[in-house]
């Protein structure tokens, strides 16, 4: 039988192929997925079948992670937890369903991948695949084995595994084109500050240029568009953001998250991009959606990041929420200015052909709209439930 295995080039799923082989004597198809992370793939793909893989597929899916994946939690500015733009999270679904498609069409049984048994991931996975294939096996390798580090490379030594030379990083990372994650090591001691060499994608702040770099983006419907006027397409327009916005240090995130596991755990991301979207994307919702909308819409964001977070996002709920953000964003059309500086992304300015902002209504200067003898009345109504229990309060007060 065959198993497509979620294959990052790394050594557990080197390891892994081997294993899957001597313990289930199964055929691996290897399958990498680039979602913006670094590594070579053609180069990963070679290491798999020089390993043993009957099969390899590289696939470059960064276009359909972002619009599939990225724009639509950007819509519902998701963020877990208030702090985290579920980069690592919202890939996992996608992941999912290339694995899902290739043991269609290879006609596999199985799916494996490299998540260990503490995490958030393996759920995200498992459910995903369990959503879209139920008749699909999964295997979790690192969930069932029982080798230590030592022991693991030893079994690579012994299965002629290339161990990857790579230089030794002292943290476990994830990327993407919407984030890096980075947990162990130091970070562990969640009341030391995450040293430099945590942070990848972002300069310290403290040597960000001293002057402030200014970026506008432009929305159509919930979506960004361009970068300063020039129309940009999704893959590039991220890419971008990444840079000048991790150059001017702004994307750091230091997180105590609660993981779906029940443990807490010390997280640490960088999501420039990420974070200059959201903030411009929430500021042009204010001004372009009435109040009601927006405080109704702000606490659905909150239950929708948290089903992205616990591996629901093929859930019906999910999908619900998602036809309600979509209808939310018919008017959120604009420009958004964003500064970005040493360390701080803030919204300067915003424009929309589909603005509620009426400056007439909104000026203490000339030029006034608003009917000031109204809010008389409107306060009279307003105020009367308080007024009325604050009376029968003083007329039942004993003498
Ligand atoms: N804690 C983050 C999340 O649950 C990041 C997980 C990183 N995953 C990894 N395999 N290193 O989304
Ligand atoms: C893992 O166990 O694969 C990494 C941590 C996580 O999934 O949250």
């Amino acid at each position: 039988d065959k198993v497509v295995l979620a294959y990052s080039g790394g050594l557990d799923t080197s390891v892994a192929i081997k294993w899957l082989e001597e313990k289930y004597n199964l055929d691996t198809i290897a399958v990498c997925i680039d979602v913006g992370q670094p590594g070579d793939m053609k180069a990963n793909i070679e290491r798999a079948k020089s390993i043993g893989a009957v099969g390899a597929y590289a696939i470059d899916a960064k276009q359909e992670f972002v619009t599939d994946y990225v724009w639509p939690s950007l819509k519902a500015n998701a963020m877990y937890q208030d702090v985290y733009p579920l980069s690592t999270a919202i890939a996992r679904p996608l992941i999912a369903k290339l694995l899902v498609d290739i043991a269609k069409k290879e006609g596999a049984k199985y799916i494996a991948h490299g998540c260990t048994a503490k995490g958030n991931d393996q759920v995200r996975f498992d459910v995903s695949i369990a959503a879209l294939a139920p008749e699909i096996g999964i295997i979790a390798p690192m969930r069932e084995w029982v080798m230590t580090r030592e022991e693991e490379i030893d079994y690579a030594k012994d299965h002629n595994v290339p161990i990857p030379v790579k230089k030794a990083c002292p943290y476990s990372t994830d990327e993407n084109l919407w984030g890096r994650s980075c947990e162990c090591g130091i970070l562990e001691d969640a009341s030391v500050e995450p040293p430099e060499d945590s942070h990848e994608w972002t300069v310290s702040p403290q040597k960000a240029p001293a002057k402030p770099t200014y970026v506008e983006i432009g929305f159509e419907s919930g979506i960004p568009v361009s970068i300063d006027g020039k129309k940009t397409a999704p893959v590039e327009l991220i890419k971008i953001l990444n840079e000048v916005a991790g150059q001017n240090g702004v994307g750091r995130i230091d997180h105590i998250e609660d993981r779906m596991v029940g443990i807490k755990s010390r997280e640490t991301y960088e999501c420039p991009a990420a974070i200059v979207l959201i903030k411009a994307h929430r500021a042009l919702e204010n001004m372009v959606l009435t109040r009601d909308l927006l405080s109704f819409k702000r606490g659905v964001e909150q239950r929708y990041s948290e089903l992205c977070y616990d591996g629901m996002w093929f859930s019906p709920l999910k999908g619900a929420i998602d036809a309600f953000v979509d209808k939310s964003q018919e008017n959120v059309t604009g420009k958004v200015r964003v500064k970005l500086y040493r360390g701080s992304a803030e919204v300067v300015g915003r424009s929309s052909p589909c603005s509620l902002y009426d400056e007439g209504l909104a000026t203490y200067a000339q030029g006034d709209k608003f009917n000031h003898k109204s809010a008389e009345g409107f306060i009279y109504v307003w105020g009367l439930p308080l007024k009325t229990v604050a009376s029968i309060k003083k007329a039942k007060k004993p003498a």
